[in-house]
């Protein structure tokens, strides 16, 4: 791994031998983007589009060479390129136009932290990071560009800050954290899109002339979209051709942009906030970008994929879970919903030790005045009525019969009719004089003010402190209305939006660093948070509400591209499922699970005698193979049929793999059904554990096995094979 500095080519070439990044200085004062991809072993001005007269422009001296052509590495406005702008800000000029100069670069060992945002680490690998110092001519501002290249991971982490080295303030309304040219070309976009109980959908369309958008103005990254894109070539699969990706480790609103310019080159960018977002910084401060992971890979979609779980698995999630298998939990809340009561958290709890579960998880309802989501929020004092002698009491119960207790918070809302509310309601975003919106019956605290989060760190404290609380699950309900604070001047009301998140991040730091023996389950009414910002500090996330498994099968899918198999809360429950009455085999329910983050989510007392022995049976099979499925390689294969899902799990030293095959309908031309396996060493022969047969790992992969028929809708196959 290294950071080249070439004088000759005026180049900087950052490279770990599997992919490469390389920028050139154009008159030592301009930075242009030459090259992401495959590792080269140098650079020699090749692939550079020939210089061609362009008129109605503006050029560069007496050349060829137009600012509207030019692959800048951090594009602005106002100077004649008038494409996708990375930056604008306005000084004290007040016009919103930047010339930005390189000023210099400088390689860093160790890799540069946030004290708020969440970042990637570098772990017990190795990084390097180049810093790009550059000024920008018209508001003074001066900003650094930080690239960090990664042993053995092929992504390249980005992240920008800006200084107002100024005496006037400098108003920033667009501050990317990756702009990205890539060449002229032909390319499909894909992104995640969904809702509540339907969340990571796969978007894939063609790119085309002018500039498509995604994002989040909800407040937090939202089910709407997923904070990544990828371009790809149209003859990209799952299993090969090339991929550009992008992830932003962030939390709140953002922006997603890909603009084909008329010559059908590309830019493609990320980051903070939506088309209000807007920062006042004031003389002396630093504002800094949230992070974003760019990867590239030539062996399809897989490819990316794994380099993303790479990435996150070591170098972002909670360091104490790397690697570290989750505990198998049961969670109340299908079970129960509001009515939680000692008698039922009694009787699940002991059909749950006995079935080999690991954590009791009590949901919302413990702390709620009555039974729905009116009243409460904010209190977050235990109702004895419901559970007399309080969540102690409730966590010697459940400790008492040898499993851990877990606890539903949601820290940031609050209601209406709370004590919390009529003590301070003045903590909630909200405008002067428009009464604020409610969601689920719930206004949200504003995260941006210091006392507010004092108050829930000592709320977490007062239960986490007691050392009953094995587990949380951090729920938010809600997404973001009435984006202003009553500790707030009108010039600085259009930060709410990023204070509340940085507040948030502040709040997870140190609860997570105070007990880092505690997991912790991001959760947003399902998956309307589940980012790479929240990993840093959740090692597990509630994926979705909607537990059929047919739906889970493609939710998690479409998670996976991004998202490493453990994080994602995969929960067996019952039938008929509570969100579509949709009726499938147990053993459906758990094969769709099986490679994800394990949990039941059911009342244990509907279960017959024969389906508590079925799921007995799949807990020990599961613990079995837990150890290595937490470090595996994931791969979704291509299928024939839509809404049918196919995936492996190939252990990291490719001697065991599981298949897993859902099938939706019945198919009355099975015969064709063929699974082909990936990432086995095509050297080495497996056994199919159930049959006994030996098969090479090459003919594995090139043929594959044909698949048994099945004469039942939304029916799971899965093969062990194991090497010899
Ligand atoms: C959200 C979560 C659910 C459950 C409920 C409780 O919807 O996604 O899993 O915790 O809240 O109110």
């Amino acid at each position: 791994m290294s950071i080249i500095f070439d004088e000759k080519h005026n180049t900087v070439h950052l490279t770990n031998g599997h992919i490469s990044y390389i920028m050139q200085l154009m008159d030592g004062k301009y930075l242009l983007h030459r090259y992401f991809g495959s590792a080269l072993r140098s650079w020699n001005n090749t692939g550079v589009p020939r210089p061609a007269k362009r008129s109605y422009t503006t050029e560069y001296g007496d050349s060829q060479i137009y600012f509207d052509a030019l692959p800048w590495e951090y594009p602005t406005r106002g100077r004649g390129d008038y494409r996708l702008p990375a930056m604008t800000v306005a000084g004290a000029v007040g016009a919103p136009i930047s010339e930005l100069i390189f000023c210099s670069w400088r390689v860093l060992d160790k890799k540069p932290e946030s004290i708020v945002l969440p970042m990637t680490f570098t772990g017990t690998g190795k990084s390097e990071t180049l810093v790009v110092e550059c000024t920008d001519e018209v508001s003074g501002a001066e900003l650094t560009l930080y690239y960090t290249i990664f042993d053995g991971v092929d992504i390249i982490a980005r992240q920008q800050r800006i200084v107002n080295t100024g005496s006037t303030p400098i108003h920033i309304t667009n501050l990317q954290s990756v702009s990205l040219s890539v060449p002229a070309g032909d390319y499909d976009l894909l992104t995640l899109y969904g809702c509540h109980a339907q969340e990571a959908n796969i978007s894939r369309v063609p790119l085309h002339q002018g500039v498509q958008s995604i994002g989040s103005s909800y407040g937090s990254s939202s089910p709407r979209h997923q904070p990544f894109w990828a371009l790809l070539n149209p003859n990209t699969t799952e299993i090969s051709g090339q991929v550009y990706g992008c992830l932003l480790l962030y939390s709140g609103n953002f922006a997603a942009a890909v603009e084909q310019d008329s010559f059908g080159a590309v830019r493609a960018q990320m980051g903070l906030g939506d088309s209000s977002f807007c920062w006042m910084l004031e003389p002396g401060e630093t504002f800094e970008t949230p992070e974003a992971l760019l990867t590239y890979s030539s062996q399809g979609l897989n490819g990316m994929s794994h380099n993303f779980h790479n990435v996150l698995r070591n170098h972002l999630l909670p360091t104490r879970w790397r690697g570290v298998p989750r505990p198998i939990l049961l969670n109340s809340w299908e079970a129960m919903y509001y009515e939680v009561s000692l008698s039922k958290i009694e009787i699940q709890a002991r059909l749950a030790k006995e079935l080999g579960i690991e954590l009791f998880v009590l949901d919302d309802g413990w702390f709620r005045k009555g039974n729905d989501s009116r009243s409460s929020m904010g209190n977050w004092e235990c109702n004895v009525s419901k559970l007399p002698g309080g969540i102690e009491a409730v966590a010697d119960l459940v400790h008492g019969m040898g499993l851990q207790f877990g606890l539903w918070f949601e820290p940031e809302a609050i209601s209406r009719d709370s004590q919390l509310f009529r003590t301070h309601p003045d903590w909630i975003l909200q405008l002067p004089q428009v009464s604020p919106r409610e969601g689920r019956h719930e206004y949200l605290l504003d995260l941006g003010r210091d006392e507010v989060c004092d108050y829930l760190l000592q709320v977490l404290h007062r239960y986490l402190g007691t050392g009953k609380i094995d587990y949380i699950k951090w729920d938010m309900n809600r997404p973001m209305t009435d984006a202003a604070s009553n500790a707030l001047s009108p010039e600085h009301q259009a930060e709410v939006p990023h204070r509340y998140i940085l507040g948030l991040y502040t709040i997870l730091r140190q609860i997570t660093a105070a007990y880092p023996h505690v997991l912790f389950e991001g959760c947003s009414s399902g998956g309307a948070r589940l980012d790479a910002g929240m990993l840093a500090y959740f090692a597990q996330n509630w994926t979705s509400d909607n537990t059929d498994a047919k739906e889970r099968a493609a939710i998690q899918s479409g998670f996976s591209l991004i998202y490493p198999p453990e994080v994602l809360g995969a929960h067996v429950s019952i039938i008929p499922n509570h969100q579509t009455g949709r009726i499938t085999p147990l053993d459906t329910r758990f094969d769709v699970a099986r490679l994800f983050n394990l949990g039941y989510e059911l009342d244990l007392t509907r279960c017959t005698d024969e389906e508590r022995e079925a799921i007995a049976r799949q807990i020990e099979t599961a613990k079995f193979d837990r150890d290595w499925l937490q470090k595996g390689i994931f791969y979704r294969h291509p299928v024939i049929r839509p809404g049918d899902r196919m995936w492996s799990m190939v252990s990291a030293d490719q001697n065991r793999c599981i298949a897993v095959i859902f099938r939706t309908l019945y198919d009355p031309l099975g015969e064709q059904a063929v699974f082909r396996f990936c990432g086995l060493n095509p050297t080495r022969n497996y056994r199919d554990m159930e049959t006994g047969a030996v098969y090479g790992g090459d003919e594995l992969m090139a043929l594959g096995l044909t698949l048994p028929p099945r004469k039942q809708d939304f029916t799971t196959q899965c093969i062990f094979i194991q090497a010899e």
